[in-house]
């Protein structure tokens, strides 16, 4: 594996703990405005912070994310259909390597539908991605997508996080299922894990905590933090877990406790002394033309 390959991987999985911490927000390049990721920059900036590197796609790169972050960018480069369209899995690469570089990014992104209609398209463009993507020494992140006719469990899992490995990919994001271990354990390169549909928080922090225990590097969470009550609690105690070996309660708490603070803070202040006449607060405005 070529030095700029290898520097660009370290940026996303951090060496010191083999971990990563990934913030999804790429959804709209199949599910147009998605609930709470309306406005992407309004979500990215309190978030951008906590996450290790954060997964989008060029439009948002572009609108939505500061040009002086040093936050690594996984830019996701397949796209094509939507979720009202006939077949999601009828992916194409849209994004040129060239405009990937533009954006400095650190790794390419994209999905595999093994079992679907569109199987072979999406595994030979992850191959022919990772052919172009090293010869500039940038890593591909295969996403393994699963659609409505398609399992979550281990074997289905096993088999596609396999077969994007086998193409080239260099880090598999897939999602947690029983049995998680088996998928990590026939997988060659490092898997991470999606969050999927929100749920409550402990149970994302759960997820987490055993994506981890099951031999994921981290998460690439989404939903489960933009759509919180308190994303960067949120997004802070899922780091807790990910890179602070925090055990689930602890991250609760630590959700908890950013959550009240929040409160207290957004609490009008009173004046300790308030005053003992029910006076008016505010002056009348007197129109001085
Ligand atoms: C989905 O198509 C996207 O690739 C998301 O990046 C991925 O699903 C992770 O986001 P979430 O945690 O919301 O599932």
């Amino acid at each position: 594996m070529d030095w700029g390959l290898k520097n660009r991987l370290s940026q996303i999985i951090k060496p010191q703990n083999n971990r990563a911490l990934m913030l999804a927000v790429d959804h709209g390049y199949f599910l147009g405005p998605t609930e709470k990721l309306e406005n992407p920059k309004k979500v990215i900036a309190p978030l951008l912070k906590y996450c290790d590197s954060l997964m989008l796609t060029r439009g948002v790169q572009r609108t939505s994310v500061p040009t002086s972050t040093n936050v690594p960018m996984v830019l996701r480069v397949s796209g094509g259909s939507s979720i009202i369209g006939e077949d999601l899995s009828q992916e194409e690469i849209t994004v040129s390597i060239k405009d990937a570089i533009r954006l400095n990014a650190s790794a390419l992104a994209m999905s595999i539908f093994v079992g679907s209609k569109y199987e072979h398209q999406t595994i030979v463009n992850l191959g022919k991605l990772v052919n172009e993507a090293e010869e500039y020494g940038i890593p591909v992140l295969a996403v393994t997508a699963v659609g409505k006719e398609l399992g979550k469990d281990a074997r289905y899992l096993s088999l596609a996080c396999r077969i994007a490995a086998e193409q080239g990919a260099h880090i598999v994001k897939t999602y947690y299922c029983d049995n998680f271990d088996k998928v990590v354990q026939s997988c060659p390169v490092p898997i991470i894990v999606a969050g999927g549909k929100k749920i409550p928080e402990i149970d994302a922090l759960q997820l987490t905590y055993n994506s981890i225990k099951g031999g994921a590097v981290g998460v690439d969470m989404g939903r489960n933090i933009w759509q919180s009550a308190n994303p960067v609690a949120m997004i802070r105690s899922v780091r807790h877990i990910v890179h602070g070996n925090a055990t689930v309660d602890q991250a609760f708490k630590l959700y908890q406790t950013l959550c009240n603070e929040k409160t207290q803070q957004s609490k009008p202040q009173h004046k300790s002394n308030p005053p003992t006449q029910s006076k008016p607060q505010h002056k009348p405005v007197v129109n001085k033309k």
